[in-house]
Order: C-alpha cells, then sequence, then structure tokens
C-alpha cells in the first residue's frame, strides 16, 4: 500500500456507514490521521479507534455550521493541520413530486448540499500555505435519476456544481476539489432502496460495486498525484452511466 497520507490530517463525513468507513479505512492505511464526523459519535468513536492510525470520532450534524466549524477546529487542536475533507454524509428520502414538502427537501438539501458547502468555507479558511483537497460524493443521480427521488438528485448535482466553484474559487489557495459519482455500491442505503424494493429500478448485481472501490477513487484524488485535476467528477460506477 503507497503511503500518500504520511504526516497528513483528513475529515471524512458519514464517517460511521459503509463507504464512510472505507474511506477513512483506505486514507488511514495511507497514513492519514482522521477525523470521523458522523450524526453518530459513538459509532464514529468506536470506528477511529479500528483505524491503524491515530484517529478520533466526532458527533457532527454536518448540516449545522456551528458543528461544522468544531469539527474542523477539533483536527486542527490535536494536530495543527488539515489537508483534506472528504463530504461522504449524505441522505436518500423517497416521495413522488407531488408529495413533496418544503421540510421534506429542506431535510436531503441540508446535508447533501449544505453540509458540504460548510466544510468547504472552513477548509478555505484554514488550509493555510500548504492547501488541501476536498473530495464531494455525489451519486449517480447527479446526472441521470429514476422517479421519486428529486430532492436527492437535486443536491447531489448542485454538490457537482458546488465542486467546480470550489475548484475555481480554490486555486489561488491551492485547494483542489473534485467529485465522485458512486454507480450502485454495496452498502445498507443500497439495499433499503424503496426504489430498488418496488421494481421501480433495477439493478443487475453484477452492477454493483464495493465501498473499497470508492475509497481507492477517493484516495487519488485526494493525494498529490491529482495535483492537476480539480473540478473533475469522477464516475465509479462499472460503466452504468455509460450505457444506453
Ligand atoms: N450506497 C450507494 O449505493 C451509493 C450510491 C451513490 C452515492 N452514494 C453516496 O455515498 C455516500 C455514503 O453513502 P452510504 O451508502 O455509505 O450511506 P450510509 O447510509 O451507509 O452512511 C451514511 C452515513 O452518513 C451519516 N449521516 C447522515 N446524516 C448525517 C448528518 N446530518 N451529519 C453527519 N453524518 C450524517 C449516517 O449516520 C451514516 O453513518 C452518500 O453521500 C451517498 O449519497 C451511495
Amino acid at each position: 500500500m503507497n503511503r500518500r497520507f504520511e504526516g497528513r490530517v483528513a475529515i471524512v463525513t458519514g464517517a460511521a456507514g459503509g463507504i464512510g468507513t472505507a474511506i477513512a479505512t483506505r486514507l488511514a492505511a495511507e497514513g492519514a490521521n482522521i477525523v470521523m464526523a458522523d450524526l453518530k459519535a459513538d459509532a464514529a468513536q468506536s470506528a477511529a479507534a479500528a483505524l491503524e492510525t491515530e484517529s478520533i470520532g466526532v458527533g457532527c450534524d454536518v448540516g449545522e455550521e456551528d458543528q461544522v466549524e468544531a469539527c474542523v477546529q477539533a483536527a486542527l487542536d490535536r494536530w495543527g493541520r488539515l489537508d483534506v475533507v472528504v463530504n461522504n454524509a449524505g441522505l436518500m428520502t423517497f416521495k413522488s413530486l407531488g408529495e413533496w414538502t418544503g421540510d421534506d427537501w429542506l431535510k436531503v438539501l441540508r446535508v447533501d448540499l449544505l453540509g458540504a458547502a460548510f466544510f468547504t468555507k472552513r477548509v478555505l479558511l484554514h488550509c493555510g500555505k500548504r492547501g488541501g483537497a476536498i473530495v464531494n460524493i455525489a451519486s449517480v443521480h447527479a446526472v441521470e435519476t429514476s422517479a421519486n427521488a428529486a430532492p436527492y438528485a437535486a443536491a447531489k448535482a448542485a454538490l457537482l456544481s458546488l465542486t467546480r466553484t470550489t475548484a475555481i474559487e480554490g486555486r489561488d489557495r491551492r485547494v483542489r476539489a473534485n467529485a465522485v459519482l458512486p454507480g450502485a455500491i454495496e452498502t445498507p442505503m443500497l439495499w433499503q432502496n424503496p426504489n430498488l424494493k418496488s421494481g421501480v429500478e433495477t439493478i443487475d448485481k453484477r452492477d454493483v460495486g464495493q465501498p473499497a472501490d470508492i475509497a481507492a477513487a477517493v484516495a487519488f484524488l485526494a493525494s498529490d498525484e491529482a495535483k492537476f485535476v480539480t473540478g473533475a467528477s469522477l464516475a465509479v460506477d462499472g460503466g452504468r452511466l455509460a450505457k444506453l
């Protein structure tokens, strides 16, 4: 295993869940100290204890700006630096367009979009001369979607837009921002999907990837090997988006 993150500090949000845990595990295996941020503080702490490097778990609702600020401060207090933020926390809910209320929309947007925006703001404020790398976990739903997932698809599409703006505004501060678009990934989020249960959406088992596939792409984009890659969107979906 490469050690591309030796001496570096990364925050991974939604890190108590399937893909987030895999990303934190990969970055730690490559030497990073990790702040695992999740609504579920206890689960984040036990997941952090299982990592290869000295890491911490913190309770953080990414939709609350003061909690995001506290999470970033926890990294700075502990290690005095912040190099990488992976905005992975996400929420997917299911209703048809006629059923959604304003509160339903805001519930998804505050986690899937605003959470990433709050962390992005903090990275730009705190990155220092070394700069930093942001990786936003979007979804294939950012570009193609199915019925009953409008706020999720809209939030993920907006996350790609935020990624581009961050690449532009971050350039002078050496902050890169890229997005990964997972396809169907083997996690509880996938199999609890009501669209799959009802048959609105079908997935061939060969089109299902592993959390480690996403983690490998994130590790590349967060590393110096991707120093000339910013504002990009990388689909990691086994080719689903390429099909007619
Ligand atoms: N699993 C898939 O097939 C798939 C496909 C495309 C995109 N994604 C995206 O990948 C990311 C991770 O998905 P997953 O499948 O691992 O999901 P998951 O539900 O297993 O994990 C999500 C984690 O985010 C945390 N979380 C939820 N709201 C939060 C908040 N307000 N603040 C902090 N943490 C919060 C949860 O506690 C959980 O630990 C999400 O952004 C999701 O949209 C997943």
